[in-house]
């Protein structure tokens, strides 16, 4: 399995609900490291960067308002396939379809309002990690458990 950097973010609604810790100690727990992390007010470009694949969705304007309603903890995670481990960890875009168990199964309602991004790809991965992060804010170093999630 290939060691992935993913992009995730504590989206406004998870600031406002004190839900950070929560959502951050489930990736934790799972054994992805943290390795940058940022509590940000993202600015209308960013946002619309970040999101431009939905440009022309009809959800899209309401979307970015909501993103930029409050500060957000945009957090980088390494691990073994992270990318898919984070989403798996996030459950699916609708609060509705999201299994119990996941952040979004456990904790919401809405899919504007559904708490937390995750990156859906290696290559969206890379993007969005570079629109939040340079590479020197980005920390390398050993966690002791890492034995513990290779065979
Ligand atoms: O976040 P995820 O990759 O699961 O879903 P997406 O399809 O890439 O959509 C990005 C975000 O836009 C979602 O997480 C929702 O917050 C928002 N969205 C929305 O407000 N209404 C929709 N109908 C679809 C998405
Ligand atoms: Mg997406």
């Amino acid at each position: 399995m290939p060691i992935e950097r993913t992009f995730v973010m504590a989206k406004p609604d998870a600031v406002q609900r004190g839900l950070v810790g929560e959502i951050v100690s489930r990736f934790e727990r799972k054994g992805l490291k943290i390795i940058a992390a940022k509590f940000i007010k993202i600015q209308r470009d960013t946002a619309e960067e970040m999101y431009a694949e939905h440009k022309a969705k009809p959800f899209f304007e309401g979307h970015i308002n909501f993103i930029l309603s409050g500060p957000v903890l945009a957090v980088v995670l390494e691990g073994e396939s992270a990318i898919s481990l984070a989403r798996a960890i996030i459950g699916k875009t609708n609060p509705l379809e999201a299994q119990a168990g996941t952040i979004r199964g456990d904790f919401c309602q809405i899919t504007r309002k559904n708490l937390v991004h995750g990156s859906d790809g290696p290559e969206n991965a890379k993007r969005e990690v570079s629109i939040f992060f340079k590479p020197e804010d980005i920390l390398e170093y050993k966690r002791n458990d890492e034995s513990c999630f290779k065979e």
